[in-house]
């Protein structure tokens, strides 16, 4: 397959994009309440004539491409949900439901894997192989951690044909339309929020031997944390163990019964995610019953760090570069520190996640989960001929 060819069949997508883009945007679901969309998808998966089609954890849906000669399984991500947000974007096609918006661009990545089934399927009996599409459900907000997770257990990887290999890609409105940008290794960092109470016996300030004062409990234990990162963890790996939030106490001569505590751990490796788990988990049950307390710890595993598989990454980078020129193909330094679920399946099976650039033409930056987002849509079509690339790289070889 030609790169020429790969971009003029996606360009031809552009009007279908767009129409399908602003179709989603007018209309946006909050995670795991995506049924409207769960429905335009599988339409248009009927409409281009494919037939295997199966749903995953409610709204979920997965659909098959079987090429022309047998071989391995790639599979392709995109996220469908909005987030709970009023959108003050003054666009025609702006959401038409009060309090949630497309401010993420997930209208965007389910238009663009649409649009990638719509050119896949014309080249079917040149693939060496099958493509799964994978419309996911609740990126944002799942029950606990986001719909990946869900989906992989319902089977979504390893159902025929099982997932060899896993790419998905997300908006950038950092980088110019015709940028595409990954990186080996860890891309997006874990994110899990941590829960602490903790529970003492109140009574008069006056009186300290007849209380079990949990605010001093408290300030021990968040000292205790900073040693996580300065003292357990790898000076060459890195993490955020942080408190954002305290709350106790009511009167200067009372001591409270209750210090409640909410913080983030953030890494980028998941040996780094379990050691710091471990250690929160340590400091805070020991130094609670040092100082008389109960504690009540929820450590919320959430988001996993997302990271790259280093072979992979490495073909992938050669397919991109080939269809883009290595000028359009920017090798990011550091990872975002921001969470993706598509951790999940990069846990799952060898991933590869990219970004797409999709600046406003006028080169202003508005970020992800602003009230004013959107994104260039002009974009589309290289988001469809990179994931056509891609799968051409992976099946065919080439
Ligand atoms: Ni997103």
């Amino acid at each position: 397959m030609e790169n020429a060819r790969i971009l003029e069949l996606a360009q031809e997508q552009y009007d279908f994009l767009v129409e399908t883009r602003r179709d989603i945007h007018r209309h946006p679901e909050p995670s795991t309440q995506e049924f409207r969309t769960r429905e335009l998808v599988i339409r248009e998966l009927r409409r281009i004539g494919i037939t295997e089609i199966r749903t995953y954890f409610n709204t979920g849906v997965a659909a098959v491409i079987r090429g022309g000669r047998p071989g391995r399984t790639i599979g392709i991500r995109a996220d469908m949900d909005a987030l709970l947000m009023d959108e003050a974007t003054g666009l025609p096609f702006a959401s038409e439901t009060p309090g949630v918006a497309h401010a993420c661009g997930h209208d965007g990545h389910t238009a663009i894997l649409l649009g990638t089934a719509r050119v896949l399927w014309q080249l079917r009996e040149e693939l060496q192989g099958n493509v799964k599409l994978i419309f996911q459900p609740a990126e944002e907000n799942g029950p606990q951690g986001g719909g990946a997770q869900y989906m992989i257990r319902e089977g979504v990887l390893r159902d025929d044909p099982a997932v060899d290999f896993m790419t998905g890609l997300h908006t950038n409105n950092r980088y110019p339309v015709g940028r595409l940008i990954s990186r080996s290794g860890p891309t997006h960092a874990g994110s899990d929020p941590i829960y602490l109470d903790l529970y003492g016996t109140g009574g008069h300030a006056s009186t300290p031997h007849l209380v079990k004062d949990p605010i001093v409990a408290a300030a021990y234990i968040i000292t205790a944390l900073q040693t996580v990162v300065s003292r357990s963890i790898n000076p060459f790996d890195n993490a955020v163990v942080g408190v954002s939030m305290i709350q106790s106490g009511t009167r200067h001569n009372i001591v409270p019964e209750h210090v409640h505590i909410r913080g983030t751990l953030r890494t980028f490796k998941e040996e780094v995610r379990q050691l710091a788990g471990e250690r929160i988990t340590e400091i805070v049950s020991d130094v609670a019953h040092a100082m008389g307390v109960r504690a009540e710890l929820d450590i919320r595993w959430n988001y996993g760090p997302l990271v790259n598989d280093g072979a992979q990454y490495q073909r992938v980078k050669g397919w991109l570069t080939d269809l883009v020129g290595p000028d359009r193909y920017v090798e990011q330094e550091f990872p975002n520190s921001g969470g993706e679920d598509f951790s999940y399946f990069a846990q799952a099976v060898p991933s590869v996640f990219f970004w797409l650039g999709t600046q406003a033409d006028n080169g202003v930056t508005v970020g992800a989960h602003s009230p004013a987002f959107t994104f260039n849509e002009k974009a589309m079509p290289l988001g469809v001929a990179a994931f056509t690339r891609i799968v051409f790289g992976y099946l065919n070889g080439m």
